[in-house]
């Protein structure tokens, strides 16, 4: 198959590149390196630095003709999405449409989206959270993650294009940003390894589902063969930031004490996705646990700091 990731210099986006070439797929990346890293790069890939919005990404879809595409490439930064809406819906929004309308011109066989399950229900009192609840996103982010979803269904409907929307969990695993304001696990293993001490914000009382990226790109991958539009991809399992940081603490033999810092404005307090539909529809389940998928991500860390 011949398949698009778009964000595949990035994070999640460069662990699936190298998952499709692993199973003999033609991968195209497209990413403008905004955030991404050349390094990241599977070499087997062809890559074009291009930004999502670009005019030019029809001459690629011509020349190129996918079969699949997975969309990741984001303004995934939520304080930067609230400092500066237009941009977040110009990356989030207006270059998803771009993408969406090569696809029903080139005839693309299923659009994989990358969606948030963490900002999509906001403050809800049902936890483990499922996908039939209602989407509450609470910030620019959120709101043009949740839009691109209505227009997902909208070209299903106009243009019959299928597509699955995966909405992940607190992705976490090697290559992650430790720069970014999201990874916790990344900017904690970090700057533990380089000797300083994280500040935790607030009490470290709230909670996230964290999901091992090897995970995620497993279900990504199933994505390709399975019905089906909308998931969740989590584990389940509630864990607070001082639980989290006893573990890395510990994994890592770091000496460092647990510091508090002021409390982030408007930071939602739990976060778990219930993940039992794709279970029971897919058959897939994350296997990685926080132990075994922090320790991988600290041996990751540790060759790089
Ligand atoms: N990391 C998480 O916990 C998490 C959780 C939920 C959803 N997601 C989603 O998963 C996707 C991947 O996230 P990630 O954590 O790997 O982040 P990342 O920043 O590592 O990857 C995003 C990639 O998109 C590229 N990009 C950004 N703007 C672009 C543009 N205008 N044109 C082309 N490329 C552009 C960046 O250079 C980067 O390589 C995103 O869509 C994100 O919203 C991530």
């Amino acid at each position: 198959m011949k398949i698009l990731v778009t964000g595949g210099a990035g994070f999640i986006g460069s662990h699936l590149v190298d998952a499709l070439i692993e199973k003999k797929h033609r991968v195209v990346v497209i990413d403008d390196l905004s955030l991404g890293q050349k390094r990241n790069l599977n070499k087997k890939a062809k890559f074009y630095r291009l930004d999502v919005q670009s005019e030019r990404i029809e001459a690629v879809f011509k020349k190129e003709q996918f079969d699949y595409v997975f969309h990741l490439a984001a303004q995934i930064n939520v304080r930067k999405s609230v400092a500066d809406p237009i941009f977040d819906a110009k990356v989030n929004i207006i270059g998803t449409l771009n993408l969406l309308e090569c696809c029903q011109k080139y005839k693309i066989r299923k659009f994989i989206f990358a969606s948030s399950g963490g900002v999509m229900y906001g403050d809800t009192k049902i936890i483990p959270t499922p996908e039939s609840q209602p989407a509450r996103p609470i910030s620019p982010y959120g709101i043009s993650k949740h839009s691109v979803e209505q227009y997902l269904g909208y070209y299903k409907k106009e243009f019959g294009l299928d597509y699955t929307i995966l909405r992940y969990a607190n992705v976490y695993g090697p290559r992650q940003n430790p720069e970014g304001e999201a990874g916790v696990i990344a900017i904690f293993l970090s700057k533990l390894l380089k000797g300083e001490g994280p500040i935790i914000n607030g009490d470290g009382k709230q909670t996230r589902d964290y999901v091992f990226v090897k995970d995620v790109v497993r279900a990504n991958v199933l994505g390709l063969t399975k019905k089906g539009n909308l998931y969740n991809i989590g584990t389940g399992k509630e864990t607070n930031v001082i639980e989290l940081f006893e573990k890395i603490r510990q994994l890592g033999n770091f000496a460092a004490k647990e510091k508090h810092g002021p409390a982030l404005r408007g930071e939602q307090k739990r976060s778990c996705l219930d993940s039992s539909k794709i279970r029971k529809e897919w058959g897939f389940r994350s296997k990685y646990d926080l132990t075994t998928g922090i320790s991988e991500t600290l041996e990751w860390f540790k060759d790089r700091i």
